[in-house]
């Protein structure tokens, strides 16, 4: 049977690019991207309007396309989450069961849902944190992906749901903006270069943080979705590595090139949440069981990032 892929939260950071580039690997027809309002600037492909929290929406876009595999990207973030815990834990947790008890009634095959480095918490060890080590994550964003987890793995375990997991780290990309993380200073950093040369981070100077750039999230991705199940060993969610920096790490990459670019430093609210969040992660098991290798590195990521946002500010310039 050929798949017919829905994601669902398709206008955020990760949705733009990942409905992107399933569509070139799927086709444009057999990706339905939705979320709760059209996107401003409609794709070519089909699109749905789509709460997730509410079931009997979803079971109907599911029938009308005969969807085969569900993404779902649809969650409040770390920062915005903190603003409102109850709102963020029901869409969380709502949205996770509604997708989950689809797979557990056979409607749909296979199952992708995003968990973070947010799992982890202020006494796990934050060098190269293992797979299985102490969690006990802070934040309500945090405690929603453990919940989340363990939920993926019960499905797995008493139903077969063939649903997969990553624990993404910070995501930075170009082509979208971040959704209210505390990795997203990550993001606004490059396009506050290239406009001003100033940029004021929200985090201090040496908080290490877990990153990766979003090319290599995508193929990591569809790499774990597309392989083999017997390789996917972990059904929680599992560890995933790209590179680990600092505010002032990316700033001094980011000055080889702007060679006049000031950064400040006020940390908020958001310093908090960091601090309780590992610096570096071990991926080992990721890498032994399904290949996973990351292709960036903080040198190579900057040089894209502002190749092409500055191509981007030019064209919308010339507008
Ligand atoms: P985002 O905030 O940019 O996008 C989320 C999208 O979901 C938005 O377009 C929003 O409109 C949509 N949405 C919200 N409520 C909805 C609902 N009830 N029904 C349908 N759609 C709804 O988030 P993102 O950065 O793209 O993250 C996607 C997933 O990846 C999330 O689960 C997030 O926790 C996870 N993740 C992201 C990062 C990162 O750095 N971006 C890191 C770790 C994990
Ligand atoms: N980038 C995400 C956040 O900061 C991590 O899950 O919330």
């Amino acid at each position: 049977m050929k798949d017919k892929i829905l994601v669902i939260g398709s206008s955020g950071q990760i949705g733009t690019e990942l409905v992107e580039t399933l569509r070139s690997q799927y086709g444009v027809s057999n990706v339905v991207a939705s979320d709760l309002k059209a996107p401003e600037t409609p794709g070519d492909g089909p699109f749905e309007a789509l709460d997730v929290t509410d079931n009997q929406r979803l079971l109907a876009v599911v029938k009308k396309h005969g969807v085969t595999q569900v993404y779902l990207l649809a969650a409040l973030l770390s920062a915005t989450a903190e603003k409102n815990p109850l709102f963020a834990w029901n869409l969380n947790m709502a949205g996770l069961l509604n997708v989950l008890e689809l797979g557990r009634e056979k409607l749909i095959s296979r199952i992708y849902w995003p968990s973070s480095i947010a799992v982890f918490g202020p006494n796990t060890p934050s060098d190269l944190t293992p797979q299985f080590t102490i969690m006990e994550p802070s934040t309500v964003y945090g405690i929603s992906k453990q919940a989340g987890e363990r939920w993926c793995e019960y499905y797995f375990q008493k139903y077969g749901v063939d649903v997969r997991s990553l624990r993404y780290p910070g995501l930075v990309g170009w082509k979208s903006a971040p959704g209210g993380g505390t990795t997203d200073y990550a993001v606004h950093i490059f396009h506050e270069a290239l406009k001003s040369k100033t940029y004021e981070c929200f985090l201090s100077a040496d908080t290490a943080l877990p990153m990766m750039y979003m090319p290599d999230a995508l193929r990591a991705t569809l790499e774990l979705m597309q392989a083999d199940p017997a390789k996917v060993k972990i059904r929680s969610s599992y560890n995933l590595a790209g590179i680990s920096f600092s505010p002032k790490e990316i700033a001094a990459e980011i000055k080889k090139h702007i060679p006049d670019f000031m950064m400040t430093y006020k940390p908020d609210y958001r310093q908090q949440i960091a601090d309780t969040w590992p610096h570096s992660i071990d991926d080992s098991h990721s890498r032994q069981d399904w290949g996973w290798n990351p292709a960036y590195s903080l040198d190579k990521m900057t040089r894209e990032m502002l190749t092409n946002l500055d191509k981007v500010m030019k064209n919308s310039c010339n507008l």
